[in-house]
């Protein structure tokens, strides 16, 4: 079905978001039938482009990342019509009056403000945007993470962003919200009677959450020097997957009902500080060393410094402290160069209460639950059964695997895809409240501040391995394993 007519305005739409994602996305969304014709993009940049200039960014842009199949060169010149370009700087007025022509012939329209530049902008472009009355009740802003580097400067961007904007027209991104596999979590939670029942401390022995990259910094060393896996990975995605997997069921699917449960995650999350960081998280760096066969570089080669306190590696033993899930630790892990690109939740349940069957059946293994994120989306449920056969009763654990690519045939829409059509039909449910982000602040901070406080020892790894043995012995000391070790 169509979205209500819309002007999208992106500023940030030269730069390499627009090109990676937000623009492969809405050509897919288009190619779907979702815009309606008079839909438009208007990318915004400091940098002055011609609008037929922009026209060869847009199509380069697709050329690169929109796969073979999805290229047809018709829906992509009808996409390109769709696209205007105005060059305006946030801390000047320069082109702004141009923009406000641009979308006065939009008024009744939804209008959207992406930003997608860096958030010391976001201030400065909400004013401009009050300034030059830009806000109708139709509008919407979405602001690109890095929503701040701690509380105090997140509270300051959604201060200067609340000045403008209602608390209702505020969409904070976090893609991860956006993958299939995570809205699948709330559908397996909260529309199977099976689950819910056993998710909780009786049950449930262990979580482990773990969002691993194979890919190094690349050419993002300057942003991500500032930032590191916590900040970049474990504050956002990390932090809004653990929500969704120990929330409380919401009352309802409704936005606010379904925040209202994650933040009361997020304020049950026992404190990490000085006093037990050494115990709980781990932090290192990469070396160089060799990813799927090619020897890569290390983290100071790539960044070309000679020294860095950033970590690229994190894991973090969690623990909430409420009815449902006291003494079920969650472990959290994220890294850049890890042995290859996955991303899983792993519910591990408690083993049987009572075994009836005998040494020769073998072990009765745990059940466990694997959500897959990436890169094959997808569900496994492991159970136990008997080995077919004549040879007695043997038991074996094997997987109730589903494919998401082979149920369905076909491949899922990238999180941006859904996330952008859902601010255009302004729905919020999969977006994070200032509340929230304010929340996981208060909880990372402290973190920080004990690396600091302590000088936590930086650990190393080598690119291509799973992280420092200093996080498998985070989780061997508790006698568990990470999943992709154990058997
Ligand atoms: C981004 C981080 O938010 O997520 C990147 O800034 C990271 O460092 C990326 O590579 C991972 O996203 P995905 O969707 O590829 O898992």
């Amino acid at each position: 079905i169509q979205v209500s007519p819309f002007d999208l305005v992106v500023f940030g739409g030269a730069g390499d978001l627009a090109a990676r994602k937000l623009l492969p996305a809405l050509y897919h969304r288009d190619l779907a039938g979702q815009l309606p014709d008079v839909a438009r993009i208007i990318g915004v940049s400091r940098r002055p482009l011609s609008r037929e200039a922009y026209a060869d960014f847009v199509r380069k842009a697709l050329d690169e990342f929109v796969k073979p199949a999805d290229k047809k060169p018709e829906a992509v010149e009808r996409f390109v019509a769709r696209t205007w370009f105005c060059a305006a700087d946030a801390e000047g007025e320069g082109g702004w009056a141009e923009l406000a022509g641009m979308l006065a012939s939009g008024a009744d329209h939804v209008r959207a403000f992406y930003f997608a530049v860096s958030p010391d902008l976001f201030a400065p472009l909400s004013q401009r945007i009050k300034q030059f009355g830009l806000v109708t009740p139709q509008t919407r802003v979405v602001l690109e993470k890095p929503l701040g580097k701690n509380g105090e400067s997140a509270n300051a961007v959604n201060s200067a962003v609340a000045a403008v904007f209602d608390e209702s027209q505020v969409f904070r991104i976090d893609h991860y919200l956006g993958k299939e596999t995570v809205q699948n979590l709330m559908a397996l939670r909260f529309a199977n009677r099976l689950f819910e029942p056993l998710w909780n401390a009786t049950h449930i022995d262990h979580v482990q959450i773990t969002v691993a990259e194979d890919i190094g910094v690349g050419d993002r060393g300057g942003y991500y020097d500032t930032s590191g896996a916590m900040r970049d990975m474990l504050q956002n995605h990390i932090m809004q997957l653990l929500c969704l997997t120990a929330m409380e069921p919401p009352d309802s699917f409704q936005a606010d009902a379904v925040r209202d449960e994650k933040l009361k995650v997020l304020k049950a999350l026992k404190p990490i500080d000085e006093r037990n960081a050494e115990q709980m998280t781990v932090r290192a760096q990469y070396r160089g060393g060799s990813v799927g066969g090619q020897a890569v570089k290390g983290y100071l080669e790539d960044l070309g410094r000679e020294i860095s306190t950033t970590e690229t590696f994190v894991a973090i033993r969690a623990e909430i402290a409420n009815w449902r899930w006291a003494g079920v630790p969650f472990y959290l892990r994220t890294g850049k160069r890890l042995t290859r690109r996955t991303s899983e939740i792993v519910v591990n349940f408690r083993p049987i209460s009572h075994n009836i069957f005998d040494s020769s059946a073998g072990r009765v293994s745990q059940n466990r639950l694997i959500l897959r994120l990436q890169p094959d989306e997808g569900v496994t449920l492991e159970v136990t059964i008997k080995d077919p056969g004549p040879g007695g009763m043997r038991l074996r654990r094997i997987p109730l695997d589903m494919s998401f690519a082979e149920t369905f045939g076909v491949s899922n829409p990238d999180a941006y895809e859904r996330l952008l059509m859902d601010v255009i039909r302004g729905n919020q449910t999969l977006f994070m409240r200032a509340d929230e982000v304010n929340a996981a602040w208060k909880w990372v901070d402290p973190i920080h501040a004990a690396w600091a406080h302590n000088d936590q020892r930086m650990h190393t790894y080598a690119a291509g391995t799973w992280g420092p043995s200093a996080a498998v012995a985070l989780i061997e000391r508790d006698g568990r394993t990470w999943f992709e070790d154990a058997e």
